[in-house]
């Protein structure tokens, strides 16, 4: 089954070598106008000017869909926490009133707030709502989401979330990449003892993880009040004896060394690194570790400072961003607020965004076969209504997205209810 997508005004293909993108290379963005793109089963095999591409032979045969818009890589959202039994809708009041994410967390709100009703919801329960936004991540152009645990913090609860990502993985076409974050805060049942926790995690949390081979990656929140370097050092050598790759969320809302710890671990990315200084910038640089930047958990926080995203691209680190969507921090799904924001908090190019949430979020995530619109890759595409890229990151709060393709299936086509991929059960009307 061939398709072949026309008419599209601005194609950013992101053409190049299949790496990170850092430096002035992050603003290449492999634009085509007027172009085509031709998909062979989950793959594409041409894609560039239409007369050129409706003309190959292997396009005689292919379905014709007239799309017109821009047409982009499906965006890689490379840090999610899309797992969660409850909104924390007393969180933020308590926020709009003034009131920290320290303050808030004092009060009993909180990551360890989210965990209650986590440990209560049945493994069923969360995997159907995790079904429901994943519908809501596709309509909004995302098809590649990393999905983290850490709201469970004891061995049945971090497995019944992780069992939930692999079976919601099963029945939607997003393609969730399962993250242990087990070291998410340290649980009550453990308070002031975090080393014991680790203790615990190390015992009886990564065997079992392992051994179900139920997550790619093992993130820790190395932050006062949480874990400390040494900690997170200990946390992600052993998950990586326990097969899991080691990212983390670092400097964060203080500068606490989880940057220089990550990146001696070979941290595929540190995510956050808002209080990045020149010294973990160069960690980093040795590491080949990328800066994975989360600014819409800064918006929300209503926070003053952003990540030095200008620094890591000067410094030559690899920029990816991601939204961070959870219930804390940033209940927001949608990676077209998280490039303006990006633009107009971090200072990057609407180039260098859109860079930053395709081929660099597919690196932030180990992933070769997608983040580029060329043959060979899979055919994950996003379709939106505009006539210029740079209206993704102008329009903010908008979602544009009117088509997404993942794996060579429209999967999303925005007026038809019938065409789309995702099914009854991932949909919001179902619920
Ligand atoms: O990335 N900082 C740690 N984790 C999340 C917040 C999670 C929460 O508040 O529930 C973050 O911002
Ligand atoms: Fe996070």
């Amino acid at each position: 089954m061939k398709t072949i997508y026309t008419g599209i005004k601005q194609l950013l293909a992101f053409t190049g070598e299949n790496s990170p993108r850092s430096g002035h290379a992050q603003r290449e963005t492999g634009l085509i106008e007027n172009a085509a793109v031709l998909v062979s089963g989950d793959k594409i095999i041409a894609a560039g000017p239409r007369r050129i591409v409706e003309s190959l032979p292997e396009a005689a045969d292919a379905e014709a869909i007239e799309t017109g818009g821009i047409c982009l890589p499906a965006f890689i959202d490379s840090h999610t926490h899309a797992v969660f039994a409850e909104p924390r809708l007393k969180d933020f009041s308590m926020r709009t009133a003034g009131a920290s994410y320290a303050e808030i967390k004092q009060a009993g709100g909180g990551i360890n707030s989210s965990i209650g009703a986590v440990r209560a919801a049945s493994a069923e329960d969360l995997e159907k709502s995790l079904l429901i936004r994943a519908g809501s991540f596709i309509k909004a152009g995302t098809g590649t989401a990393e999905v983290k645990s850490g709201y469970g913090l004891d061995r049945d609860s971090e497995l019944k979330m992780l069992k939930a990502i692999k079976s919601a993985s099963e029945k939607t076409p997003l393609t969730m990449i399962p993250t242990l974050l087990a070291a998410h805060s340290v649980p009550p049942e453990f308070a002031g003892h975090a080393d014991d926790y680790l203790d615990y995690i190390e015992k009886e949390i990564f065997p079992s993880v392992e051994k179900e081979g139920l997550a790619k990656f093992a993130d820790i929140f190395c932050e006062k009040g949480y874990f400390s370097p040494a900690q997170a050092k200990r946390y992600l050598n052993s998950a990586r004896k326990h097969g899991m790759l080691p990212k983390a969320h670092v400097e964060q809302m203080s500068r606490s060394g989880g940057t220089a710890a990550a990146a001696a671990c070979g941290a595929i990315s540190a995510d956050h690194a808002d209080y990045c200084a020149a010294e973990d910038i160069a960690a980093m640089k040795d590491s080949g570790t990328i800066a994975a930047l989360l600014p819409a958990s800064n918006y929300f926080l209503g926070l003053k400072k952003f990540p030095p995203a200008r620094e890591f691209i000067q410094a030559g680190i690899p920029v990816a961003i991601a939204t961070d969507f959870n219930p804390g921090t940033c209940p927001c799904l949608n990676m077209q607020f998280v490039i303006s924001c990006a633009c107009v908090n971090c200072g990057l190019a609407p180039e260098e965004a859109l860079c930053a949430a395709t081929i660099n979020g597919a690196k932030a995530l180990g992933l070769e076969d997608r983040g580029m619109i060329m043959p060979g890759m899979r055919a994950d595409l996003a379709f939106f209504d505009y006539d210029d890229y740079r209206e993704l990151a102008y329009f903010f709060g908008d979602n544009a997205c009117v088509r997404t393709v993942i794996a060579g299936v429209t999967v999303y086509e925005a007026g038809n209810k019938h065409a789309k991929g995702i099914s009854a059960s991932c949909s919001r009307e179902a619920k």
